[in-house]
């Protein structure tokens, strides 16, 4: 029987947006199982919890198979690599994007050289997207609903950020 191709989507999901969910359902179709890693990332200072995070992004899968979300908080290659995943997966969004994406990709690859990085382009609609720019719209009483889970866009606007 074939190994069971596992992959991993990281990121700190502050919050969780529908380009990310974008990429979870495209990573489904070349994956048996994704793992969505969100980072306790301290250093980014976030606006929601690990738990308020991790459960947003539950919430907005909808039961969807084939895919778990959990919390990490050490080197992205020991997480994959002690969840059996050979695939890091990050959006790719904008040329911008891509030297940072770049960088951490080569050293992850150094890190271990087992795993590999894939860079997947996110829907034209959500390629402009980001967290941050989500809660300053949301700060300023901007509409977010087409950009967020609806729940996500609810907590945001009532919340004085
Ligand atoms: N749709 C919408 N927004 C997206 C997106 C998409 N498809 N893809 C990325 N983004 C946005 C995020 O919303 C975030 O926006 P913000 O900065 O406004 O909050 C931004 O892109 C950056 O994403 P983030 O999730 O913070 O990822 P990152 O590229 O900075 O990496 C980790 C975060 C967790 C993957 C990385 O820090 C890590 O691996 N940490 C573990 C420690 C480690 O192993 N370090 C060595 C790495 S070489």
């Amino acid at each position: 029987m074939s190994k069971k191709k596992i992959a991993i989507y990281p990121g700190t999901f502050d919050p969780v947006t529908n380009g990310h969910i974008d990429i979870i359902n495209r990573s489904l179709n070349l994956f048996d199982h994704l793992i969505v890693s969100v980072a306790l990332n301290p250093k980014k200072n976030p606006t929601f919890s690990i738990d308020q995070r991790v459960n947003f992004i539950k919430k907005g899968l909808k039961g969807l198979k084939n895919v778990e979300v959990l919390p990490f908080d050490n080197l992205l290659t020991d997480f994959a690599h002690f969840n059996d995943a050979s695939v890091i997966i990050k959006g790719l969004r904008a040329i911008s994007d891509f030297e940072y994406e770049l960088q951490m990709g080569l050293m992850n690859r150094n890190l271990d050289q087992s795993i590999e990085t894939l860079f997947m382009i996110p829907s034209l609609e959500y390629s402009f997207l980001s967290s941050s720019f989500i809660k300053e719209i949301a700060k300023h009483g901007g509409d977010i609903h087409k950009l967020v889970p609806t729940f996500v866009a609810e907590k945001l606007l009532s919340m004085n950020i």
